[in-house]
């Protein structure tokens, strides 16, 4: 079965309190177990990790290259500022799919530049919840081969 790591990072394990008015409130948990019924649902297994530490979020990128066919990341803060985040990403021989809850272009212009979206296969931002959603239909149907260049 083919299978998909999601990496969460920096204060999303806040989601649902944090900012609700920029991040909404839907929690962690609840994003986690919607996208592994929507997993499941096309056969593919899916683990979610959450860190707040860029050492610990380069460790997974790594170990996925080994267990997992694809990547969901939402770098958070580190999309921003993160070098090493973004060595990592282009290192791992599997696709990356970036995620933001927000629309990272209509925010601060410190937001406006991705480091790591330039290394992945394509970037969902904007849709809330709904980013982690249809980041996985995009993560999917490139593990199908249905993506079109
Ligand atoms: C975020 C956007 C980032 O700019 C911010 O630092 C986050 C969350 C998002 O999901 O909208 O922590 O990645």
């Amino acid at each position: 079965m083919p299978s998909l790591l999601v990496i969460h990072g920096p204060n999303l394990n806040l989601l649902g309190a944090r900012e609700p008015s920029i991040y909404g409130t839907t929690t962690l948990d609840d994003i986690n177990a919607e996208l592994s019924v929507r997993a499941s649902a096309v056969g593919f297994a899916i683990e979610s990790v959450q860190s707040n530490l860029e050492g610990v979020i380069i460790n997974h990128i790594q170990q996925a290259a080994i267990s997992h066919d694809a990547l969901l990341i939402n770098p958070a803060g580190y999309s921003h500022t993160s070098v090493a985040i973004r060595d990592a990403l282009d290192a791992i021989g599997i696709p990356a799919v970036e995620v933001h809850l927000s629309n990272i272009a209509a925010r601060e212009s410190f937001r406006h530049v991705s480091l790591t979206g330039a290394v992945c296969i394509g970037t969902v931002s904007g849709f809330g919840a709904r980013s982690y959603y249809l980041a996985l239909d995009a993560a999917v149907a490139h593990v199908k081969g249905l993506q079109s260049k």
